[in-house]
């Protein structure tokens, strides 16, 4: 294990923006992360744990810490006692996500095919409980492996404790601050029934029973749609979809019916959750917007794109002119969806 000097983040992250890190490390087993954080406690360094970078942003003055990249490995898979078919699989962080599903599709396991082609590791599934077309991993999770910081030693997470929310986690709050995701336990069936709920799902299958469909053809069918509509990140700098969808009161959805009839919304939580990209394609106008470097991706407004060059000042500054345009027209205060290296 080597701990290097000023590395440059941006070809680390999928954004493909920011600075460098102050010390950078690659840690492939539970002893060198422990290595690593050793370094950092002793340096008075704060530390940032960096997976395959699809879903961060680095700041133009990098980080004055040290980076963890965690590829940490290995894929364990047993059988559940006296429960038909159910299977428990310990997943190394470092893991790719897609790779991970395609394996569990190759296996024929129920519960991860909505979540296909996910960029990503993943030990970041869990940080964003990561959801697509009507599914979110949460759902199959039943422990997190962490290494704790503050114990110096891994322990298990269950499920409830990390807290999980609509792309929200212990893991991305300062409570979990001190928690280093080493393995992700999830649990899956071969017995199953897939969830083709989601509209362009539904509009995939037209009136085939989700009975009859299999996970592979689930699997198939995502990455035909996210195909489509999302920008390749191996070709467009991109992190996926920038702001979170809002959630906002009955009330407050009632009256910006009022106004846009054609409104989509779903009860969630209480509250209604309305697509961003509706609000920033039909409400705002705001389909094509380009500034400079930054603009949102043609197909799907939600996703920002780094056209080459841009900096994380402009992504920024891109970034507030459309949440000031989101505010004037429905009084939402948009969230960032990405996370920010700091
Ligand atoms: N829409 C428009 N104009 C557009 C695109 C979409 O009006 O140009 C409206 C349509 O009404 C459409 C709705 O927005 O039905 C929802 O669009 P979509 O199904 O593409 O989903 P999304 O809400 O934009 C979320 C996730 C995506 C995930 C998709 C599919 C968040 C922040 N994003 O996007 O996740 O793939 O659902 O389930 O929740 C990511 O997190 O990076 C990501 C891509």
């Amino acid at each position: 294990m080597v701990i290097q000097e000023k590395i440059s983040l941006s070809a680390l992250t999928t954004f493909q923006l920011g600075g460098s890190a102050r010390y950078f490390v690659i840690v492939k087993s539970i002893p060198e992360l422990k290595e690593a954080v050793t370094f950092s406690k002793k340096e008075s360094l704060p530390f940032f744990v960096l997976g395959e970078g699809s879903n961060t942003l680095v700041p133009d003055e990098g980080f004055a810490g040290l980076v963890i990249k965690n590829e940490i490995r290995g894929i364990k898979m047993k059988e559940k006692k006296g429960e038909d078919g159910k299977f428990l699989i310990e997943v190394g962080a470092g893991e790719n996500w897609d790779s991970f599903v395609a394996l569990t599709i190759f296996q024929k396991l129920y519960g991860l095919e909505n979540l296909s082609y996910i960029p990503g590791s993943v030990g970041g599934a869990p940080v964003q409980n990561i959801g697509a077309y009507g599914a979110e991993v949460k759902e199959v999770i039943t422990e997190v492996e962490v290494f704790d910081t503050k114990m110096m030693k891994t322990r298990l997470l269950p499920a409830k404790e990390c807290k999980f929310a609509y792309r929200d986690s212990i893991f991305k709050r300062e409570a979990g601050r001190h928690l280093i995701i080493t393995k992700v336990i999830f649990e899956l069936g071969k017995k199953g029934r897939v969830n083709i709920g989601y509209k362009d799902l539904r509009a995939h299958f037209k009136d085939r029973y989700s009975s009859a469909v299999l996970p592979g053809e689930v699997r198939d069918a995502v990455v035909a749609i996210r195909k489509k509509k999302l920008p390749d990140w191996k070709v467009t700098a991109t992190a996926g979809s920038f702001f979170k969808n809002p959630f906002v009161s009955k009330a407050h959805f009632e009256k910006l019916k009022k106004t846009y009839p054609e409104m989509p919304g779903f009860a969630e939580e209480g509250k209604i959750k309305i697509p961003l990209a509706f609000i920033l394609d039909k409400v705002c106008n705001l389909s094509k917007f380009r500034n400079g470097n930054v603009a949102l991706y043609e197909s799907q407004p939600l996703a920002v794109v780094n056209l080459g060059g841009a900096t994380f000042l402009e992504v920024k500054q891109f970034a507030s002119l459309i949440a000031i345009k989101i505010k004037e027209k429905t009084g939402i205060e948009a969230e960032w969806e990405v996370r920010v290296m700091e």
